[in-house]
């Protein structure tokens, strides 16, 4: 998701003096690539030194990204709030000002308000003694230093501007903290109870146990992108190393409250019915000595405050803040090894670029595994928060998991078959443990097809009962829920019409009754995904059905609109069959209204979701053959997606742009696709802090760029790549469950190529492909059985000369209504 800004989201902006982070994360990266460069064999290299945490920090794109310390798929990520527009809580404005650190973050989400942000801990100085600290969010909050902030994988630190010095690093449901304060102060510490970034406190509990150094908090909070009826509960458990000296209550508000009360250690809020402006409260404590740093390791929990203080001493216990981030670092090792590539030829701001959006693929969804609350309170299987939101994620982060991670693959696979078991439908946009607003539909059908397709001779090894599997997505595609804004589909009128009508009349069911178009597309798609089950299990009636409906695409393209000089658009259509017109320019970023908005909002009325007609009329990932008929043949086909890239209605950072690059691949003319893919790389990519185009979307970003910088791309719910042209000269990506290590070697590579426009008479275009030594059938695609599962090499041959390259030299990349997908593997 990322509504809030990601129709807005231009080219990269320049200028704006972020003053963040300090100089030292780029000097020292630049100093770990080039020694990489040199160094004769990658066995002892460090991955995590190429990483830039604060891609996508920045106040002009909003990448939305949090840098905070981390473990890979943690429930914990510890980083600075800060105040103004920060979903994360780090942004790295310097006119903003931190309001404390906090243990638990999503990443590049683009909620609003935020997301989590809870039980944040501010270090504070207070030379007039305890009753004097101001303790409010408006009272404690302060600047930092510029140019100081810090972060690498594992580690998080941040300097506010009185020289408080704030240190994190992590385990996946606790984290270590360090506070360095300037010699000869006395430290204080406020612990907030209440706030969370979207303040949504709705009640909770505090208590202090001076013996033990302990404070423990509980509370309930509301959903950062979904409906407000539902809660969730998060528990806390701080223990500090050194004794309290001073310890006390406070409560405060925004109209002027900011009360102590020294030696209590108690606080129950129960009843909050006042919205709009936080209440606040927590605790405020002080230590005499700050010759040393002042340690606090906290722990998190989903489901109870002894879990909470139980898992901080289990995973953390009494290791030192050193060892605790050496662990973490391994961790990260072990992901971002994944891909190994040649350092040495490959340019120091791809490997960075490369590097940072791997580590970005293992940072979302949380593994929150024993902390389930609600339906998943005692749940045996593997649990996850913040799918935030499947929609964006089914596109690249799961099918890149695909091709390196089966095991994790399948952990996440089951957590969706079980939010099927104990909700009775996929989760959509599971936030803060809460079902989230629904975008395109069901859109985890693609997420469990793709498991499926990809792992089906390895499923149950791996914990993942195929006929469920295949129960949650028959549910999803057949049972219409009686609210469908959260979970499953309105697919009572989709099956009746043969698309979402606009303005029906539907009875046994609610939910916001708009985006008709782009839900007919995106439900058309989920169809193909079970589809494609339903002929891996030899399902013989559901696969004609669902190959049917698959082709609902095509009920809502009205041939009639024109724009442009381009004909046949996109279109929402009445009950009657009449379609209504909305002009296909709206919600694009053509769009003449500038203060339309086109995400969930009630004056969103054009058909599409976050999107225009423009851009999500080539959604038909699955049968793009025919969607070139109707848009008029294959050299329309290619003009209409120039016009489209060159008159600036491509969006990167927004999903259902995904698939347009690659879209003449399927006209026959790949070489068209590559220049599009060093376009799009270097006009909305980089290695600083706005290098995204928009929210990094939990990973969606991340990997579409892991996709392009590597040359391939997947066609979701097959075992389809298609082939770009690499950035990077060599790599080898490692299949480690399947043991299996597939080399790809760009032959011919030409340095000038890694450019935009792409320098005159530079090897870059695909001339041909082998497979183990032998010809590709097609140099447009090849088939994951035969490479990423089982292993081995992959030739790609480059040019200089366009025209020679621009063909298929083999079938086009498989359509489902001119025989493609007709079997799997
Ligand atoms: C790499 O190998 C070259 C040639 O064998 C040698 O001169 C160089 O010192 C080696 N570099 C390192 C970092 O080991
Ligand atoms: C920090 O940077 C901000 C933004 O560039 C600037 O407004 C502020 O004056 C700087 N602070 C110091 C102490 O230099
Ligand atoms: C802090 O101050 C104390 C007492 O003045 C002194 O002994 C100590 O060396 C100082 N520590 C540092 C790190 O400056
Ligand atoms: C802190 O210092 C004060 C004054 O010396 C002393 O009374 C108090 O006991 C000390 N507190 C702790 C926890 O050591
Ligand atoms: C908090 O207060 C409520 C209502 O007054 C009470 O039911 C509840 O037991 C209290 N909880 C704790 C932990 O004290
Ligand atoms: C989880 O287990 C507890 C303790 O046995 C029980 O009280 C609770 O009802 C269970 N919750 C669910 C959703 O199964
Ligand atoms: C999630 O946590 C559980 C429990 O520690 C662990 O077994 C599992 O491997 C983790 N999954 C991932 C993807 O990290
Ligand atoms: C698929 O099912 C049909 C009808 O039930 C059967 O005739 C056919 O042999 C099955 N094919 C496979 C590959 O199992
Ligand atoms: C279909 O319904 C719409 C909205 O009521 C109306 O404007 C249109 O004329 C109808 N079309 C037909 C063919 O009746
Ligand atoms: C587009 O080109 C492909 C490959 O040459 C060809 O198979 C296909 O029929 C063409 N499509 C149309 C609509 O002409
Ligand atoms: C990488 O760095 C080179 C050399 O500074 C620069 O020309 C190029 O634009 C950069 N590429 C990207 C994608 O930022
Ligand atoms: C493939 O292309 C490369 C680069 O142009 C060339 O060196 C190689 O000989 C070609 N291989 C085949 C099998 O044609």
């Amino acid at each position: 998701m990322g509504f809030t800004t990601k129709l807005f989201a231009g080219a990269l902006a320049a200028g704006l003096a972020a003053a963040q982070p300090s100089p030292d994360v780029q000097n020292r990266i630049t100093a770990a690539i080039e020694a990489a460069a040199k160094a004769n064999s990658t066995a002892d290299l460090d991955y995590t030194a190429f990483v830039n945490p604060f891609i996508g920090t920045d106040s002009i794109n909003y990448g939305d990204v949090c840098p905070g310390a981390a473990v890979p798929f943690a429930m914990v990520r510890v980083t600075a709030d800060f105040t103004g527009y920060a979903p994360a809580g780090y942004i790295d404005d310097a006119t903003q000002k931190c309001r404390g650190l906090s243990p638990m973050h999503d990443s590049g989400t683009g909620s609003s308000l935020g997301t989590y942000g809870n039980f944040e801990v501010m270090p504070m100085l207070c030379p007039g003694g305890f009753d004097t600290c101001e303790t409010t969010l408006l009272g404690r909050e302060q600047y930092r230093k510029n140019n100081t902030d810090d972060a690498y994988p594992g580690y998080f630190s941040l300097t506010l501007d009185n020289d408080i010095q704030m240190e994190a690093t992590s385990t996946r449901r606790a984290a270590l903290e360090r506070f360095t304060f300037p010699n000869g102060t006395k430290p204080y510490f406020t612990i907030d109870l209440a706030n969370d970034l979207p303040a949504s406190f709705k009640g909770g509990v505090m208590d202090i146990d001076p013996e033990n150094s302990r404070i423990t908090l509980s509370g309930h909070w509301g959903s950062s992108f979904g409906p407000t009826i539902y809660t969730y509960e998060a528990f806390a458990c701080y223990d500090f190393e050194q004794k309290f000296d001073e310890y006390g209550v406070w409560t405060g508000d925004q109209y002027g409250m900011d009360a102590k009360g020294l030696g209590m250690t108690h606080l129950n809020v129960t009843q909050l019915l006042y919205g709009g402006t936080p209440y606040q409260s927590g605790a405020l404590v002080s230590f005499n000595d700050s010759s040393a740093p002042i340690l606090a390791r906290v722990g998190i929990s989903y489901t109870s405050v002894d879990q909470a203080c139980q898992t901080a001493q289990t995973e953390i216990g009494g290791a030192s803040f050193e060892q605790v981030l050496n662990a973490s670092k391994e961790l990260w090792n072990e992901k971002l090894s994944k891909v190994e590539i040649d350092f040495a030829n490959t340019p120091a701001n791809i490997t960075e670029m490369f590097y940072s959006s791997m580590y970005r693929a293992s940072l979302t969804p949380s593994n929150a595994t024993g902390e389930g609350q609600g339906a998943f309170a005692n749940t045996t299987s593997p649990y996850f928060d913040s799918l935030y939101c499947s929609w964006d994620t089914f596109r690249t982060f799961f099918p890149f998991m695909s091709i390196h991670s089966p095991d994790v693959f399948a952990q996440m696979t089951e957590n969706y078959i079980d939010g099927w078991r104990k909700q009775g439908w996929m989760p959509e946009c599971r936030a803060n443990n809460l079902p989230g607003w629904t975008q395109g539909g069901s859109s985890g059908c693609n997420i469990v097809s793709q498991f499926a397709i990809s792992y089906h001779d390895q499923a149950q090894a791996l914990g993942v009962d195929l006929s469920e599997l295949y129960e949650a997505l028959w549910t999803d595609g057949e049972v219409n829920p009686p609210e469908w804004d959260t979970l499953g589909r309105q697919i009572n009128v989709y099956k009746e019409y043969g698309y979402v009508p606009f303005a029906v009349l539907d009875p046994s069911s609610t939910g916001r009754q708009t985006r008709e178009a782009s839900r007919t597309l995106e439900y058309a798609f989920e169809d193909f995904g079970i589809r494609q089950v339903a002929l891996l299990l030899n399902k013989t009636s559901d696969i004609e059905s669902y190959t049917n409906r698959s082709y609902y695409y095509r009920n809502v393209f009205d041939p009639s609109v024109e724009s442009e000089g381009f004909k046949g658009f996109t279109q929402k259509r009445y009950s009657n069959g009449t379609f209504f017109y909305t002009d296909p320019i709206d919600c694009s970023p053509k769009d003449t209204n500038t203060s339309r908005e086109c995400s969930l909002q009630a004056d969103n009325t054009v058909g599409f979701f976050e999107s225009s007609s423009w851009e999500y009329s080539w959604y038909a990932p699955h049968d793009v053959a025919h969607l070139i008929e109707m848009m008029g043949g294959n050299d329309t086909f290619i003009k209409r997606l120039d016009h489209y890239f060159d008159s600036g209605y491509y969006l990167a950072g927004n999903e259902p742009s995904f698939q347009a690059p690659v879209g003449y691949h399927y006209a026959n003319a790949p070489a068209n696709s590559v220049k599009r893919s060093r376009q799009l790389v270097y006009e909305n990519f980089a290695s600083k802090t706005e290098g995204l185009p928009g929210n990094d979307d939990s990973g969606a970003m991340a990997t579409f760029l892991i996709f392009h910088l590597l040359g391939l791309y997947p066609v979701p719910s097959t075992s389809h790549y298609l082939t770009l042209s690499p950035f990077i000269p060599k790599y080898t990506i490692h299949n480690t469950y399947m043991n299996a290590s597939t080399t790809v070697t760009v032959q011919g590579y030409d340095p000038n190529s890694i450019a935009y426009p792409i320098a005159n008479g530079s090897a870059v275009y695909v001339k041909n492909v082998t497979i183990n030594g032998k010809p590709a059938a097609s140099r447009c695609y090849f088939d994951f059985y035969d490479t990423f599962k089982v292993g081995g090499d992959i030739v790609i041959g480059v040019t200089s000369d366009f025209d020679e390259a621009n063909s298929c030299d083999g079938p086009v990349p498989d359509s489902l209504s001119t025989g493609g997908f007709a079997s799997l593997r």
